[in-house]
């Protein structure tokens, strides 16, 4: 390896372990500490995720490199300090964050995801993109998901840090996250290697609904069977867990996620329901275009008796809707 690369893992390594100890042994960490039990998180899973606390000065991290005789400049295109606004030398990049290590294949921390402690922008700050880190190829918590993946052949998708954590303290352990909501080629396939079926549990909001449907394609193409978990409106995965258990988010979200098909019917459902009388013609129609393509009878057939019952029209009327778009198709 490059010894600029060592290096840099060195430092990532000892930054994590800094920041962790900064958490939990001192006065600097109270303040995290306490907003990280207001969330729930025990010392068992803020080990487990050697999550740490950059303190709120200037130079913590800037003194503790310096004297190991890290070169700065390194350091700075590392991503771990800053360029000072004014005059020369390194500031710490990450101040009165939470510290959440995202670790690599080989389980070493490669950046790092800060919180900022209650409200305010931006509410995560990342390490930029360095020659450890490159985000789009990199799902946090595979290093430790992968086994329970390979084992269960399935991986649930979440859309944040939180969301994973809170899955792993209810022993959902095959839970990983891309960096923000964005998923590309790359980690579907990293997927593919491991397992046959991902489950996607995004917020239960319109940014978590519209990034499901923009990446259970990507999930598909990778040759993966996809499933879509319906968070309540308003929650998400964490949240969820928080206020009802882990066992009803088993047995309620995971168990309960739909086919694409169906999650595509829902989404339409959705944004046709609010229009009054027509809204729901359109809908029938839109859904019976949405189950034509499908290749199989067998499920044209369930989701055919399924819309009949919902929109009170006979399940022969939309069968010959359907096979009438499936003339016009051909
Ligand atoms: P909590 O409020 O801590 O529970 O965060 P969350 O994980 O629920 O965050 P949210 O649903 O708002 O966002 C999901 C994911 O998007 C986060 O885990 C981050 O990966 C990413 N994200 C959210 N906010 C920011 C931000 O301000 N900057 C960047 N770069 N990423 C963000
Ligand atoms: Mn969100
Ligand atoms: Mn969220
Ligand atoms: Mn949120
Ligand atoms: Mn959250």
């Amino acid at each position: 390896v490059n010894p600029e690369t060592e290096r840099l893992l060195e430092a990532y390594e000892l930054t994590a372990k800094l920041y962790h100890f900064l958490l939990k042994n001192t006065e600097h960490g109270k303040a995290a500490m306490d907003y990280l039990r207001s969330r729930g998180f025990s010392d068992k899973l803020i080990d487990q995720f050697q999550i740490g606390y950059a303190p709120n000065r200037w130079d913590t991290l800037v003194q503790f490199l310096e004297k190991r005789n890290f070169p700065l400049e390194e350091m700075e295109k590392g991503g771990l300090l800053s360029q000072r606004n004014e005059g020369q030398g390194y500031v710490d990049r990450f101040r009165d964050r939470v510290m959440f290590p995202i670790n690599g294949r080989s389980g070493k921390p490669i950046a790092f995801a800060g919180r900022i402690l209650g409200d305010g922008q931006p509410k995560y700050l990342n390490s930029p993109e360095t020659r450890l880190f490159n985000k789009s190829r990199v799902l946090y918590n595979l290093h430790q998901a992968k086994n329970a993946i390979r084992k269960q052949r399935q991986a649930i998708l979440f859309e944040g840090y939180g969301d994973v954590i809170s899955a792993w303290d209810q022993e959902i352990q095959n839970g990983v996250a891309a960096m923000g909501t964005a998923l590309t080629e790359n980690q579907a396939l990293m997927l593919k290697g491991m397992c046959d079926e991902v489950i996607i549990c995004y917020d239960g909001d319109r940014a978590g609904q519209a990034a499901a449907l923009k990446n259970f394609p990507i999930l598909e193409e990778a040759g993966l069977q996809v499933k879509v978990a319906l968070i309540p409106e308003g929650l998400d995965p964490d949240d969820f867990i928080r206020k009802y258990g882990g066992e009803r988010f088993r047995n309620q979200i995971v168990e309960g996620a739909v086919t694409t098909t169906k999650f595509k019917l829902i989404n339409l459902k959705k944004n046709h329901i609010l229009l009054e009388g027509g809204g729901l013609i359109a809908y029938s129609r839109e859904a019976v275009k949405l189950i034509a393509p499908l290749s199989s009878p067998t499920e044209r057939e369930v989701y055919l008796r399924e819309l009949a019952a919902e929109v009170d029209v006979s399940f022969e009327t939309l069968k010959q809707e359907c096979n009438e778009e499936r003339q016009s198709m051909k």
